[in-house]
């Protein structure tokens, strides 16, 4: 079975997979798994690699990868569901208190020497998070993580459930609706949001935002580089040693069975 993988995965699991090559997508012709992270599978990677037979991907989402595509060539497609939902539920919770206490300016403020005068004249009045209400968009596994800990902080819990199609679900109408104040999380995917949109509302400082993911990743909208009311972190949800580690079992025990011939514990269908 010959394995190509983008990246070596982190932790003790990898060690289990026997011939390993690393190396980008066009590293070889002749591949019957790759394991990607993050890389575009589309046509013209399957066009590439005739005798691909199985995509493992790291991470949950699978964005990034032309499933159908994949299915029509008989090309099997595994995702990590599960493992990541707590870590990513921590940094989603991570950027609603940052943002809503501003964490990050008052950091700055003090490694920048600026703190001059008493605790009770800095100018950082933040919003209230205990108490709150907060509105979770698609109450799956991540969704209901954050409502679990949302309950600890006292917080009135609506959600909604998640749609089939998501792109561009948070509309510029949508975030018209959002109350003076509020802050929007998003830890999941970039194009969720009408990325344009929300930079004119958090420009014109009504609401304040803590973004985990963007539209069209690494690209940031440079507007948001000198806005106090956003805080920004490059796609780290699930970028704990322990949660990556158990990412990476997953993606090996999809290989290991698919190798074995048994059912794949993780298939995207
Ligand atoms: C990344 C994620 O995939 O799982 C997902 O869907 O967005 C992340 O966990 C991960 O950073 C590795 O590419």
């Amino acid at each position: 079975m010959q394995v190509l993988a983008t990246i070596r995965l982190p932790g003790q699991a990898w060690q289990k997979l026997p011939d390993v090559e690393l190396g980008p997508l066009d590293h070889r012709d002749y591949v019957d798994v790759l394991s990607v992270a993050g890389d575009v599978v589309d046509d013209a990677v399957l066009d590439r690699l005739p005798s691909l037979r199985l995509v493992a991907s790291y991470g949950v989402g699978y964005d990034n990868i032309d499933v159908k595509a994949c299915r029509a060539r008989g090309v099997e497609v595994t995702n990590t569901p599960g493992v990541l939902d707590a870590a990513t539920a921590d940094l989603a919770f991570a950027l609603l208190l940052a943002t809503r206490r501003r964490l990050v300016e008052g950091d700055r403020h003090v490694r920048g020497g600026d703190w001059g005068t008493g605790w009770s004249q800095t100018p950082f009045l933040g919003r209230e998070v205990t108490g709150s209400t907060l509105g979770i968009v698609g109450l799956g596994r991540i969704g209901g993580a954050m409502g679990r800990r949302a309950r600890g902080f006292e917080m009135r819990v609506v959600y909604h459930q998640r749609t089939p199609e998501t792109t561009g679900l948070i509309s510029r109408e949508r975030l018209a609706l959002l109350r003076d104040g509020a802050t929007l999380v998003n830890t999941a995917r970039g194009g969720l949001v009408d990325e344009e949109a929300l930079v004119q509302e958090l420009v014109s400082g009504r609401i304040s935002a803590g973004l985990d993911v963007f539209a069209h990743e690494p690209h940031v909208p440079h507007e948001l580089f000198d806005l106090q009311n956003v805080v920004l972190t490059p796609h780290i949800a699930s970028d704990t040693i322990e949660t990556r580690a158990a990412m990476s079992r997953v993606v090996v025990d999809n290989i290991l069975a698919f190798q074995r011939g048994v059912p794949l514990p993780n298939p995207v269908t």
